[in-house]
């Protein structure tokens, strides 16, 4: 999926997408919550309370942008391509980090892909595997995070440099 010859770095709007997508997920995961009162009382053939609906509509305005920026983000990452794991990183850890990304991935495409098909269509399993997929973000995200970590501060590689500093296109 990456670009034929990868890049030296991240490019700025990369980075940016990267860290502005992690915090708004972040704080879906926190506050996601704030959406269950509406979608109960939707769900029961009710029009929820306004302040219900204000707290829901946050949830889904967050949810939504999350998907566009993903949209864009992935588009970038097709074109431009993403650096190369680290070369002296072991098989194991190139697995684990490849499978984490993807499954990130799979969270920022399918979250409010889920969420939108069980607001807007009324569909209740969509609701379930959404509420299910919570631990799972939790669990991914503590990996991705104590990954890029360990990377920075017990093997001392430029992983985690190269997510907060824009790199060159080339390696020139
Ligand atoms: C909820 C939040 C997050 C999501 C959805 C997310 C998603 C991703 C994805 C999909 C990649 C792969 C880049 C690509 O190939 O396109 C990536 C890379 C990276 N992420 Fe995150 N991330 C999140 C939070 C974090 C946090 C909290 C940290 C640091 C503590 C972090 C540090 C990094 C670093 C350093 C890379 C670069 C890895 C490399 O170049 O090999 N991320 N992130
Ligand atoms: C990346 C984007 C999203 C994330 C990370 C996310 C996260 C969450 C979380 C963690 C919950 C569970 C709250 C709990 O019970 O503790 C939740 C509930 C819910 N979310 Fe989202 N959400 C996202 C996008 C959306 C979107 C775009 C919509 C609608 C258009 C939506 C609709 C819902 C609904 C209806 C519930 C209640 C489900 C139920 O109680 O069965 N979500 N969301």
């Amino acid at each position: 999926m990456a670009a034929r010859v990868s890049p030296a770095g991240y490019s700025a709007t990369q980075i940016v997408l990267h860290w502005l997508i992690a915090a708004l997920v972040i704080f879906q995961v926190i506050f996601g919550e704030e959406i269950v009162p509406a979608y109960r009382v939707l769900r029961q053939g009710q029009e929820p309370a306004a302040d219900a609906l204000a707290s829901a509509n946050i949830h889904i305005y967050v949810g939504i942008a999350i998907l566009v920026l993903a949209v864009i983000r992935l588009s970038i990452r097709m074109i431009r391509g993403v650096p190369q794991p680290p070369a002296d990183e072991s098989v194991f850890q190139r697995r684990l980090a490849a499978v984490v990304h993807v499954i990130l991935y799979a969270v920022i495409f399918g979250m409010p892909i889920t969420g939108g098909m069980a607001w807007f269509l009324g569909i209740g399993t969509m609701g379930e595997i959404h509420e299910l997929a919570k631990p799972v973000i939790v669990i991914a995200v503590a990996l991705h995070a104590a990954g890029a970590l360990w990377q920075h501060f017990v093997v001392r590689s430029n992983v985690l440099m190269r997510m907060l500093k824009p790199g060159p296109r080339s390696a020139a």
